[in-house]
């Protein structure tokens, strides 16, 4: 669906995430058809070039993120006329006049916050006191948003100066993701899963977020934050509340995250003996987390897994148990509801136990299985087995139905005006208000995360946190 023609500002225009994601990105919806005629893209940053310079600099980021689509050279220079630059000094009086005299009138207005939290102050002061946006204007908000509550609760409180509630979209890329969004069409678009959808007909359930990754050059970044702030307070919980929330009315941006709330409201405060925390050693020449980051005694985790609980009506007694980590097996997300055993077997004992399992897998491989319990086919009598019912993305909507990117999508939604995909105010607050204290909790323990070994599942005591309740995570792979 085409959008109306805009003028998006990306702050941070030259800065790593906007060459491997934004700029590529819209290079894509360029291609198609999705940017109407006028809509402009604006680089600013800190370095001064010209609009020829930043071309160039968007046009090798475009070759090196863009994928297939950047093969096509004319849409590419068709796309960089659409491109300009603008130097400003976020913190200072520079370039602010200019980049208003960029912007036009009767046009959608975006500013994309693609820089360090500590200038989103900055910025946003800048784009009011210089008069660069109106009461239509939009912001997007990168992660990480505050490193905790406070932090968080005050970040809020300055955008809130400057722009409304309405105006302020945080991005959490993982609500971008195509299979993401599936999770709500899966559980709202069919008639036969929400009857079951609750602790009476489900066990438990499980999400796994691996990454082959290390922390690589962002150490300095990771190290302060762990994989429970860049990771579980976001992503997961995001997954978490899209899994177990209840209906909205309908599908608009307050309906949506006012279930999510709730979820993250409903959340128990985690116990101690609950939670595994794991830090990835070295292996080989492989260096470990703590060469990675440079520091040998670091404490940080690339890995935590949990049991969780929602003290609500729909979800009293099932666990959840999340998960996530780097340097682990295999680059491998999903979510996997665990059906309970049927009631009573009618085969008895020998046929053993079987259960249905809807796996939605996020990445890579996105699709969908359910395991289904079976007659083994022979004349062996009535032996039981489970078979996938599975369905890939790819295979479904044929291989050249390429998903767009998250941040695609998301950013094509700032300009539609939708909100529905990005998370409120009070949203990330109660997310931060749920962490803060299991973060609290280790540093004042003083807890060192267990080791694991490169191309593991985790550390072993991850196992154990499932073996305990008699229950085992699926296989990373
Ligand atoms: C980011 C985290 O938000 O998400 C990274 O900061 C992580 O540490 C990344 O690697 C994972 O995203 P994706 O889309 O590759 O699953």
């Amino acid at each position: 669906i085409p959008v109306e023609p805009f003028d998006l500002v990306i702050f941070g225009g030259t800065g790593d995430l906007a060459r491997r994601k934004i700029l590529p990105g819209l290079f894509r919806r360029f291609c198609d058809g999705q940017m109407p005629d006028g809509a402009r893209v604006i680089g600013a940053a800190r370095s001064e070039m010209d609009t020829a310079a930043y071309r160039v600099t968007v046009g090798e980021a475009i070759g090196e993120f863009g994928g297939d689509s950047a093969v096509d050279c004319d849409a590419v220079d068709a796309f960089l006329e659409r491109v300009e630059y603008q130097a400003v000094d976020a913190k200072g009086e520079g370039g602010w006049e200019a980049l208003r005299g960029l912007l036009r009138d009767g046009m959608v207005r975006a500013f994309y916050f693609s820089v360090a939290p500590s200038l989103f102050g900055d910025i946003a002061e800048r784009l009011r006191s210089f008069g660069l946006a109106d009461a239509q204007s939009r912001i997007v908000v990168e992660k990480p948003f505050g490193h905790d509550l406070a932090s968080a609760r005050s970040l809020n409180a300055t955008l809130a100066q400057h722009f409304d509630e309405e105006q302020i979209y945080r991005i959490d890329h993982y609500l971008g993701k195509e299979t993401v969004q599936n999770l709500m069409a899966v559980r709202f678009g069919n008639m036969l899963f929400e009857p079951l959808w609750n602790a009476q007909f489900i066990d438990h359930i499980q999400i796994t977020v691996a990454e082959t990754v290390g922390v690589g050059g962002r150490g300095e970044y990771y190290d302060k934050s762990g994989a429970m702030r860049d990771m579980v307070q976001n992503h997961l919980m995001q997954l978490l509340c899209l899994i177990a929330m209840e209906p909205p009315s309908k599908f608009d941006p307050d309906a949506v995250r006012d279930e999510k709330l709730k979820v993250i409201r409903a959340l128990d405060p985690i116990d101690y003996h609950q939670l595994v925390r794991g830090q990835y050693g070295p292996a080989g020449d492989a260096p470990g987390y703590r060469e990675d980051v440079g520091d040998a005694r670091s404490r940080t985790e690339s890995f935590v897994a949990m049991k969780v609980h929602l003290s609500n009506w729909r979800w009293a007694g099932t666990p959840f148990y999340l998960r996530t980590g780097k340097k682990l097996r295999a680059r491998d997300s999903e979510i996997a509801v665990v059906f309970k055993d049927t009631p009573h077997s009618i085969f008895g004992p020998e046929a053993g136990q079987h259960r249905n399992v809807l796996a939605i897998r996020l990445q890579p491989n996105e699709g969908m299985t359910l395991d289904v319990t079976i007659k083994e086919p022979g004349p062996g009598g009535m032996r039981l087995i489970d078979v996938p019912l599975d369905m890939s993305f790819a295979d479904a909507l044929g291989p050249d139905a390429e998903a767009p990117d998250a941040y695609e999508r998301l950013i094509m939604d700032v300009i539609r005006g939708n909100q529905t995909l990005f998370m409120r105010g009070d949203e990330v607050e109660a997310a931060w208000a749920w962490t803060d204290p299991i973060i609290e909790g280790w540093q004042s323990r003083g807890d060192v995360p267990k080791p694991y070994d490169p191309g593991s599942s985790g550390p072993e005591d991850a196992l154990m946190l499932m073996h305990r309740d008699g229950r085992r995570w699926r296989e990373i792979k």
